[in-house]
């Protein structure tokens, strides 16, 4: 958070923040609530907010879009669900996958999209403050979908969007879509999915478990479905990645599960103290190592995971003297090599939140075939998960149950008796991702 400097007088964007800075302060479960409406999502702001339970409905209603997505009635029922709402993308940072897949999921719903990426093409450049171009954007918009540089901007928005609403002002949800070095939501999101779907190991023609785990329990016989009990591996910029921070924290959801951060031991670039002490009060099964090498319960680390999330160096945020002290550090360890992609588990899906950087090389396209090359699903999950959220939060998703099942109930009755599917199975519901 920007503070005032001593020898000049504070701005009004630096006063506004400092305003907020008390509620920012409080515990998670304290912040909660006030983020909610009727037990429902208003605003999002960080991975705290997400319970298994609301994973699930996630998850859920996100396959219903795949799947109604498919065809011509789908899509229609689809996007008129909200095409009276506007969105505001508001991003002052850098993006592709997050900014084109939050708009094409608006477009699934039929949410008309507008941008704001340059703020010197706003009236930031005439001394206005980022929290009036927040307010102006209220007025003419239904929704805000921001990402910035300033960590707690987001959150603070939530506040401001909550104070009008307290002073009958208008008001609309805010949507984090990157904060600082903070935090990152809906990527979170977009990656549970991702892992959900991998770990069904449900056939691609029905919901029922595939021949392929039987297969897999033979060499595996611990291997469960769903993401409890399992061993996730984060790799690289484990200290600035705002993505492993939000994943971390909504992993930390599900029981038994162990995180192993692979990292250089270098304050800037491991596990920061805020994150091990969150985890760690979670009840998490910690373990911090510099290589894939290293032991984790007599074995090399490459070998125990389920599940891997590699990580670009975030060289954006070095700070003046870091890439002189990054030059003493052996990268090699930080890259996979199709050499460690035969020694991971047969069914360990590789995952990165995008994009890779082609000059580090910490996944090397040559490993783009192997099945479990996952990221390429893993971005197009976003924009189906995304798709949910908003349904989520404007209340329609009970809508997309209700149509799905009178869409579907005829398929259901055709294969019955077929052999096709199992007790509530639905087309095609592991389709795109999760198979092997
Ligand atoms: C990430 C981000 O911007 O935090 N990318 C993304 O949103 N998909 C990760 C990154 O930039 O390394």
């Amino acid at each position: 958070m920007a503070e005032p400097s001593p020898d000049r007088a504070a701005t009004q964007d630096e006063l506004d923040l400092l305003h907020y800075q008390p509620r920012i302060e409080r515990p998670v479960k304290m912040k909660s609530p006030e983020l909610e409406r009727n037990e429902r999502l208003r605003h999002v702001i960080f991975s705290g907010q997400f319970s298994v339970d609301m994973l699930e409905d996630l998850a859920r209603t996100a396959d219903r879009i795949r799947i109604l997505s498919k065809n011509r009635s789908g899509q229609d029922f689809l996007i008129r669900l909200l095409h009276h709402k506007r969105a505001m993308l508001y991003f002052t940072q850098p993006s592709t996958r997050t900014f084109l897949s939050f708009m094409a999921a608006c477009q699934i719903l039929g949410i008309t999209c507008n941008e704001v990426r340059d703020p010197t093409t706003s009236s930031e450049t005439k001394g206005e403050t980022r929290f009036d171009s927040i307010r102006m954007f209220s007025s003419y918009f239904d929704l805000i979908i921001m990402r910035s540089k300033l960590a707690r901007l987001a959150e603070s928005c939530a506040y401001l969007m909550n104070d009008l609403e307290a002073t009958g002002n208008r008001s609309v949800p805010i949507i984090n879509a990157g904060s600082g070095a903070d935090e990152h939501p809906t990527q979170a999101l977009l990656d549970i999915y991702t892992l959900q779907r991998t770990f069904q190991f449900a056939d691609s023609r029905s919901s029922t478990i595939s021949t392929r785990f039987e297969e897999l329990r033979k060499d595996y016989p611990e291997l469960n479905q769903g993401l409890t009990n399992k061993v996730y591996g984060f790799c690289g910029d484990i200290g600035r990645g705002r993505t492993v921070r939000s994943l971390a924290s909504l992993l930390a959801n599900y029981e038994g599960v162990t995180l192993i951060f692979i990292a250089p031991d270098d304050p800037t670039l491991a596990l920061r103290d805020d994150l091990r002490t969150r985890l760690l009060d979670r009840r998490v099964n910690l373990v911090e190592v510099d290589s894939f090498d290293a032991t984790y319960n007599g074995k090399p680390v490459i070998e125990t995971l389920d599940a891997l999330y590699m990580t670009r160096i975030q060289k954006e945020h070095n700070a003046p003297g870091d890439e002189q002290k990054f030059a003493a550090i052996d990268h090699s360890r930080y890259k996979l090599s199709t050499k460690l992609v035969e020694r991971m588990k047969a069914y360990a899906p590789i995952l990165h939140p995008f994009p890779r950087d082609q000059h580090f090389g910490e996944i090397p396209p040559e490993i783009d075939n192997d099945p479990r090359a996952m990221y390429f699903r893993q971005a197009r999950n976003g924009m189906w998960i995304r798709s949910a959220l908003l349904a989520s939060i404007f209340g329609v998703d009970h809508q997309i149950d209700r149509f799905f099942h009178d869409e579907y109930s005829e398929w259901h009755h055709y294969n019955e008796g077929a052999g096709v599917g199992g007790e509530g199975s639905e087309p095609s519901t592991a389709s795109q991702s999760g198979q092997f």
